[in-house]
């Protein structure tokens, strides 16, 4: 499964990005509204960091707007995706830059038929919403089961990046369910590392190597 960043810290980005578990990033409008400065020079100084995916959204509606705007977000570095919303409109502006060659992330999936449809359009990479579904008492997990099952039953190049993550439990679940991908806020991957008897076994080996280093009169 690979591992994808969902944030636009450049900062954050270059730090977890050195962890070499690191494999693309995804951004949204809301995740560059928080940070200083042009988001398309962002972008680029992001695609610069990351060897891999870089998604970026539109924020046109309509469908011309959109392909206009996905062709401008496409032309800023090789490593951009277009991100584009799930509704009539961005189906087929997905259409007419996957027939381009640009790559498509569908977002704002929340069911495993717009999921289909998407696939459909030509999407490269479909974004099922976890923690937002979740939030409104639906069971985000169960979704994402049935919109793997039906990914499996056909034949579409179309890779799952589970987004909208919230925890580690999403995680482990959207690997055992061998998505393809999952997009991660910087928050949950630091969780990932961390295990409280990693800490202490790690504290008691180097407790006890010293006992050895003593021993052998080695200064610590
Ligand atoms: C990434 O592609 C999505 O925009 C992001 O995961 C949404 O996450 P949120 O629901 O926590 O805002």
């Amino acid at each position: 499964m690979k591992i994808f960043l969902d944030t636009a810290n450049l900062k954050e980005i270059q730090e977890l990005v050195s962890w070499g578990v690191v494999d693309g990033v995804t951004t949204n409008p809301t995740l560059l509204s928080r940070e200083e400065g042009d988001p398309h020079e962002l972008l680029v100084q992001i695609c610069e960091t990351v060897q891999g995916p870089v998604s970026a959204e539109v924020v046109a509606t309509d469908t011309e707007g959109m392909i206009r705007e996905g062709r401008e977000l496409a032309s800023l570095h090789p490593h951009i995706v277009v991100k584009i919303p799930m509704t009539v409109e961005g189906l087929q502006a997905t259409r007419v830059l996957s027939g381009e060659g640009i790559r498509v992330n569908m977002t704002l999936i929340f069911t495993p038929l717009q999921a289909l449809l998407a696939a459909k359009a030509g999407a490269r990479f479909l974004s099922p919403f976890l923690g937002r579904l979740d939030d409104i008492a639906t069971p985000a997990l169960d979704m994402l089961s049935d919109l793997v099952t039906l990914m499996e039953n056909y034949e579409f190049e179309t890779e799952i990046l589970v987004a909208s993550v919230r925890h580690p439990i999403h995680v482990l679940e959207a690997a055992r369910m061998g998505a393809d991908i999952v997009t991660v806020p910087p928050k949950v991957l630091r969780q990932l590392v961390k295990h409280p008897l990693t800490d202490i076994g790690l504290e008691k080996f180097l407790e006890d190597w010293k006992k050895v280093q003593e021993r052998l009169g080695q200064p610590a």
